[in-house]
């Protein structure tokens, strides 16, 4: 029993420990997303996913993910885990530039195309300032 009860938390700790290094699939597509892995210069950003799902496909930002869809089981790898120190000319989202960072590419020139005022464009409309 005792045995038993130690080996399935092995199994357990196991499968935790797994889990992050895993792909969410499209089914598990968050409403809404902090998006912090490179912030140090700037403030996270707080992305409102889900309401983005009507204002284009899924692979407009997905660009690995041809023909996602909302519901299926594709594996959606993060922007993070290719463009965090990544090699060479991929756009790297350390990078303060309007068109080296890749989530600035993205998310700024969209803004700025859709002339939507609600759509920010400044700096402080995406990395508000502390306090
Ligand atoms: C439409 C939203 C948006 C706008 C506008 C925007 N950014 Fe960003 N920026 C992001 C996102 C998303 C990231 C990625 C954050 C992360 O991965 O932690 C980012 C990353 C950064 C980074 C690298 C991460 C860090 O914190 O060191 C810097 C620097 C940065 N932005 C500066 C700026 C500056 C300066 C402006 C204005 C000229 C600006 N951003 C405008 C969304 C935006
Ligand atoms: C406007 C851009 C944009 C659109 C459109 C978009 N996403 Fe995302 N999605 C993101 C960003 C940014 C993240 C989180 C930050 C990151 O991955 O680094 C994310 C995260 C995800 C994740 C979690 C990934 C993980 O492993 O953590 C899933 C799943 C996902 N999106 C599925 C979808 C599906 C399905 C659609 C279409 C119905 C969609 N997305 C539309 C930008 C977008
Ligand atoms: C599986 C790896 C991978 C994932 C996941 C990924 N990218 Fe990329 N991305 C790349 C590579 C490699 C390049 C450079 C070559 C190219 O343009 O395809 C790139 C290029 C880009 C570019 C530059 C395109 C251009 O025309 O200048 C942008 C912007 C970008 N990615 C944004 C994103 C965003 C936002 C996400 C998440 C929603 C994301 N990427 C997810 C690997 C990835
Ligand atoms: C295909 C175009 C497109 C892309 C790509 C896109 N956005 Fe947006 N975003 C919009 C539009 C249009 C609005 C305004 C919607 C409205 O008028 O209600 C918006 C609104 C927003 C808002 C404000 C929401 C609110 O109600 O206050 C935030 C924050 C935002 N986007 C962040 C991002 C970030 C971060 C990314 C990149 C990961 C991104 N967007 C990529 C088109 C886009």
């Amino acid at each position: 029993m005792r045995k038993s009860l130690v080996a399935t938390g092995i199994v357990i700790a196991a499968l935790v420990f797994a889990m992050p290094t895993l792909a969410a699939t499209a089914k598990d597509a968050p409403a809404d997303v902090t998006i912090d892995v490179c912030a140090a210069k700037k403030s996270a950003v707080e992305f409102p996913h889900a309401a983005h799902f009507e204002l284009t496909e899924c692979a407009t930002c997905h660009h690995t993910n041809d023909g996602l869809a909302a519901d299926s089981d594709m594996d959606v790898p993060s922007c993070a885990s290719c463009h965090q120190d990544p090699e060479g000319e991929t756009p790297d989202c350390a990078q303060m530039s309007l068109s080296k960072n890749p989530y600035h590419i993205t998310c700024v020139t969209c803004h700025k195309e859709s002339g939507a005022e609600a759509a920010p464009t400044k700096c402080d409309g995406c990395h508000p300032k502390a306090g």
